[in-house]
């Protein structure tokens, strides 16, 4: 297993699930208004969580057919009931490891993975593995943030520093919080072919309250908030410090605060 649960720097609490949907939901325009497949394909969601991108991918294709897998029984147990109470009955869980995935080989038309290649030591082997179950032609849909894509205003150093301390504890990890500016190289060194990679932006100001609370505060914020207790025991940050920073974090959420992130999709046949 290349990830056990202690590795993963978001943990799986109920706020970090929280957290995750509220991520999904605020951005589901921006990151699936492309995600379009066929009626009658076969789709493997690799690192579904608690299905908050799998509502997306059944919302946008009810006619296509999801295999989501995950590491997690416990994610998985959560995407489930998701799914099933939202009514949708063309997904089939899975608990299953990316780097030893129960299907045959060429076995699906499409692969989807979501925030997921951030977390892992080798990236680029779980392609490889990934593209081994996708049929000549199928098509790889791989989405990630970049934590160094982050500014705002009123511009913290200290704000700064606590963001920083996620980025430095996820690489401690054997992650990479900066992968998205990575994907053009890396989905091209999987040997996928006609490789694109769009950047999604969010930027937020008190204009478009949906995103201050759904974006800025409960998946931002949320997230660095998440790794406080880590960074402080770690030494990598002191506590008085770590408290400003938030502080003004949250400054960017006022009136006259703004905040932008990017993500980027890639888009890859093999
Ligand atoms: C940040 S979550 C993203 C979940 C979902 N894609 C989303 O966007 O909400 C990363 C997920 O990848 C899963 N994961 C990590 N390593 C994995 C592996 N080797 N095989 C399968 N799933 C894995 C974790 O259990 C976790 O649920």
């Amino acid at each position: 297993m290349e990830n056990p649960s202690h590795e993963y720097v978001h943990g799986y609490s109920a706020r970090e699930n929280r957290r995750l949907m509220d991520q999904a939901t605020t951005l589901t325009q921006l990151l699936h208004h492309d995600t379009k497949y066929p009626a009658g394909a076969l789709v493997l969601e690799a690192g579904c969580g608690v299905g908050a991108q799998t509502t997306a991918l059944v919302q946008n294709n009810p006619d296509a057919h999801f295999v989501s897998v995950d590491i997690s029984q416990e994610s998985l147990g959560a995407a489930k009931s998701r799914i099933e109470t939202a009514g949708f009955h063309n997904v089939t869980f899975q608990q299953a490891d990316i780097f030893n995935l129960p299907f045959p080989e060429r076995h699906f038309d499409h692969v989807f993975v979501c925030f997921v290649l951030e977390h892992l030591k080798n990236p680029l082997d779980a392609l490889l593995h990934l593209k081994a179950k996708l049929t000549k032609g199928g098509t790889i849909t791989v989405i990630e943030g970049d934590h160094g894509s982050t500014y705002f205003h009123p511009d913290s150093r200290a704000a700064w520093d606590t963001i920083q301390c996620l980025i430095d504890l996820q690489a401690r990890k054997g992650g990479d919080s900066l992968i998205g500016r990575k994907l053009f190289p890396l989905v091209q060194d999987a040997g996928f072919h006609s490789v694109t990679v769009s950047p999604r932006m969010v930027y937020v100001d008190s204009s478009r309250p949906g995103y201050v609370e759904g974006f800025t505060k409960n998946t931002f914020i949320a997230m660095v908030e998440g790794v406080h207790d880590e960074a402080i025991n770690s030494g990598l940050i002191e506590e008085l410090h770590w408290e400003k920073g938030i502080k003004d974090l949250y400054r960017a959420t006022g009136k006259d605060g703004t905040f932008c992130y990017t993500f980027f999709k890639a888009l890859a046949n093999k």
